[in-house]
């Protein structure tokens, strides 16, 4: 075959070599937002092979509890347990402690909580050998300027995100859950060490359903983020295993 025709197609992000789609699975965090454990077994089935991280959040967490994580981290799959924890110190402390013992890697709590009880998740965590990662939810996704407002937020959604990042970082918490609107922001004050978490990832032709503060997971990805949460475009596509491929490939042309 004439080599100048084989170097003339586009080459696809899976055939650039295993090292940077082998990165971009370590990135790509699939949302399990199904009702109940077997539709969680049976997306975790359909995406083996081509996903590594999972999101258990509050609707699969609620319907089946802690016994849904097993079968997951038995298949060698990372965990992120997205709880978001907003309550009094201790009761938060409590919460975290228990969550950190599921085996998980990730956990969160709503920055909102403020400082007293960020330094309690924190202190919870320091008594766990190898805790998972304490991340701050600044400001969801799905918040614009019109539902920051009706909270009584009078600041852009991104300004108070940006805002909450800071005193969770003063509070020693150095991950955050933003989105692609404030990562670079967030990035530029908490260094390369930090752990940014970016749901509201939509690849350019998706819906964007609930989600307000979006990005693309190629934008997301250059802009600084370190994980990227997708829920609905892989977990409600027809083939779930193909549209996560297609946005691996997409992250993996990014890095
Ligand atoms: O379906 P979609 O991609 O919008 O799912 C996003 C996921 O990330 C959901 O599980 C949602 O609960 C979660 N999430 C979010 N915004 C945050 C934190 C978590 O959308 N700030």
């Amino acid at each position: 075959m004439n080599p100048t025709f084989a170097t003339a197609e586009p080459t696809p992000a899976t055939k650039l070599g295993p090292s940077r789609l082998e990165l971009a699975r370590e990135k790509l965090i699939v949302a399990l937002d199904v009702p109940d454990a077997a539709a969680a077994a049976e997306l975790v089935a359909r995406l083996d092979g081509t996903c590594l991280w999972f999101k258990v959040g509050l609707e699969l967490f609620t319907a089946a509890g802690p016994a849904v994580l097993e079968p997951i981290l038995k298949r060698g799959h990372s965990v992120f347990l997205d709880l978001k924890f907003h309550d009094i110190p201790n009761t938060v402390a409590g919460a975290v402690r228990s969550a950190a013992r599921l085996g998980v890697r990730m956990l969160n709590v709503h920055a909102a909580g403020g400082p007293a009880m960020l330094t309690a998740a924190r202190a919870a965590l320091a008594e766990i050998p190898n805790p998972p990662q304490l991340l701050a939810v600044t400001m969801l996704t799905s918040i614009d300027l019109a539902q920051a407002r009706a909270i009584g937020f009078p600041a852009p959604p991104s300004d108070q995100a940006i805002f909450l990042a800071r005193m969770s970082l003063d509070a020693g918490v150095n991950g955050f859950v933003c989105s692609a609107h404030e990562v670079e922001g967030i990035r530029a004050f908490a260094g390369p060490q930090a752990v940014l978490v970016v749901p509201g990832v939509r690849p350019a032709d998706s819906d964007l359903g609930d989600q307000r503060r979006v990005g693309t997971p190629a934008e997301t990805l250059r802009l600084g983020a370190s994980n990227l949460v997708v829920g609905r475009p892989i977990n409600q596509a027809s083939d779930p295993a193909r549209a996560a491929s297609q946005i691996l490939d997409e992250m993996a042309e990014a890095l």
